[in-house]
């Protein structure tokens, strides 16, 4: 038997929406194979139903040649299908080896064998080359870890076919290089792996094999070997992508952003951010590189208001705003798209549009004498849901049922409609298609030619290359080196953010 899954013409509808149109994939044994689409184009509910989250409204799913019925998760891990999802689902209180047994405890008398899950999860870390600490306890380990952790609950329940709902989007790069050895591990165990992502290079680096879909409609499947990362791009957005956005030169103007000797610590009394200087000026975008934990997170967060900072000066059109409420922040001219949207971009349960004027709603036209007017917000929301094509059913429904790269377009317009003179975003195409990371390059600069001062943040050193004007290196909570992204080269770029020297580093000042 050639094919371990076969999802044959599933339809999935949402009310009158139809988010699955009759969609075919066939996974081989020993494969891996990537599910690629743009935002909302239906990915993840054609996972959800392959793992019994969701029922089909049409078509056939067989597995290992069998035609089942996958009624809910149980079924699906009967079935040796596991899933990793886009948001994880752990719990944070518990440890890791209880995260992974939660569900399927191993007992002796009755009573839970801690031990003996503890010994099993080590073993089957080692043999995947999944690392990770059995006893610690997930809120306190990274989110490569969390992941990890993941993929070994699948492991643990026997899955050999394994669901990766875009695992990748919340790596660092180093962290993505391991996953991408795990992946291979996996396969070479026999297991075979479903991969969603939206980074074409990883596509072309570990797939075998690529099913395209457009507006929930199946568009083809592809050898790897046989396409290339434009070809996929056109596939996808159904028109050619540009994957370097054009931008003339910069004309920065006074300076609007001064932050000055800046020192954090960190829920531990860790210093994180450590006497750090930096200036972002009218009419320029900075962006900051620098491995993940250098204190990057930190420095935004204090910036915002988010956290409380030691001590130094950060100064906002000559004022300082150093520790002030984060809504007398946002006041001051302050946007900010978060790196962590679930916690600081949106209220889940509440209408995608009222989440659109979540920072100004207390405010007029949106609000008067404490009263809502639903109307004024409503007729913002449609227009920013237009603008940003944000791709929802209406404005009425949750933020929770957007996809997650759509989720991110609706707080990008947010923030950029309010209008502030100061923009922080924060990973801002984490999670977005090929095409929607173009479109928001583009919103980017056109802030900036606008006279905004852009403060970009991101792990994706050819986002920074492409985008910034001047790129700032975090290295233990410092800036180490402002560079010229014309006149260095990633892999200079990468050693600065490694912590050598300029001239180690090639860069001449
Ligand atoms: N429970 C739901 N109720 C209503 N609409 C839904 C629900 N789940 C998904 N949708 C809609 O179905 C469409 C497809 O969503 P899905 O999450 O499958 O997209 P995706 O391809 O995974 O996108 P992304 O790359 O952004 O994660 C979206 O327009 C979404 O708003
Ligand atoms: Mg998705």
């Amino acid at each position: 038997m050639e094919y371990v899954i076969e999802m044959l013409n599933i339809r999935k509808v949402f009310g009158n929406f139809v988010a699955n149109d009759n969609i075919t994939l066939q996974l081989k044994k020993g494969e891996i194979h990537a599910l690629l689409g743009e935002n909302g184009a239906g990915k993840s509910t054609l996972m959800n139903v392959l793992f019994g989250l969701y029922q089909p409204d049409g078509g056939e799913i067989r597995v290992k040649g069998q035609t089942v019925k996958i009624s809910n998760p149980n079924v699906a891990n009967d079935l040796g299908i596991g899933m990793v999802h886009q948001h994880f689902m752990l719990v944070d209180t518990f440890t890791v080896t209880e995260n992974i047994i939660l569900g399927s405890e191993p007992t002796k008398l009755g009573k839970i064998d801690i031990k003996r899950a503890e010994q099993e999860v080590r073993e089957l870390s080692e043999r995947y080359g999944l690392a990770v600490d059995p006893t610690a306890k997930i809120a306190d380990i990274s989110v490569g870890m969390q992941q990890r952790v993941e993929i070994l609950k699948t492991l643990y329940r026997g899955a050999d076919i394994l669901i990766f709902d875009e695992p990748t989007a919340v790596l660092t790069p180093q962290e993505i290089q391991e996953l991408i050895q795990i992946m291979k591990a996996l396969v070479r165990e026999g297991k075979s792996i479903i991969l969603i992502t939206h980074k074409l290079k990883e596509i072309m680096e570990v797939c075998d094999r690529v099913t395209v879909i457009r507006r929930g409609k199946g568009i083809g499947t592809l050898n790897v070997a046989d396409t290339n990362p434009n070809e996929l791009a056109a596939l996808m957005v159904g028109r050619e992508v540009h994957f370097k956005t054009e931008k003339r030169e910069a004309t920065p103007g006074k300076d609007v952003l001064e932050i000055k000797d800046l020192v954090v610590k960190d829920a531990r009394g860790v210093t994180v951010v450590n006497h750090l200087d930096l200036t972002v000026r009218a009419g320029e975008i900075v962006g900051i590189a620098g491995v993940d934990g250098n204190g990057q997170s930190e420095l935004i967060e204090a910036i915002t208001g988010l956290i409380k900072a030691e001590s130094g000066s950060i100064k906002l059109n000559g004022k300082e705003i150093l520790n002030l409420p984060p809504r007398k922040i946002t006041e001051a001219g302050v946007g900010h798209i978060p790196q962590d949207r679930h916690k600081h971009g949106l209220v889940l349960d509440f209408p995608i549009g009222e989440n659109i004027v979540l920072q100004t709603y207390y405010q007029e036209p949106y609000s008067k004498n404490g009263i809502l007017n639903f109307k004024n917000i409503y007729d913002k929301a449609r227009q920013l849901i237009k603008e940003f094509d944000v791709r929802t059913p209406d404005e009425y429904t949750k933020a929770r049922a957007l996809s997650g790269g759509n989720q991110q377009k609706a707080i990008i317009g947010r923030e950029v409609d309010r209008n502030p003179d100061l923009l922080i975003a924060a990973q801002p195409t984490r999670g977005l298609d090929v095409g929607a990371i173009e479109f928001i390059h583009k919103r980017l600069i056109e802030q900036r030619d606008q006279g905004k001062a852009v403060l970009l943040v991101s792990f994706e050193l050819d986002e920074i290359m492409n985008v910034s004007d001047r790129i700032a290196v975090i290295y233990e909570g410092k800036i180490v080196a402002i560079v010229d992204p014309k006149e260095i080269t990633e892999q200079e770029l990468g050693l600065l953010m490694a912590g050598s020297k300029r001239k180690e580093a090639g860069v001449s000042s």
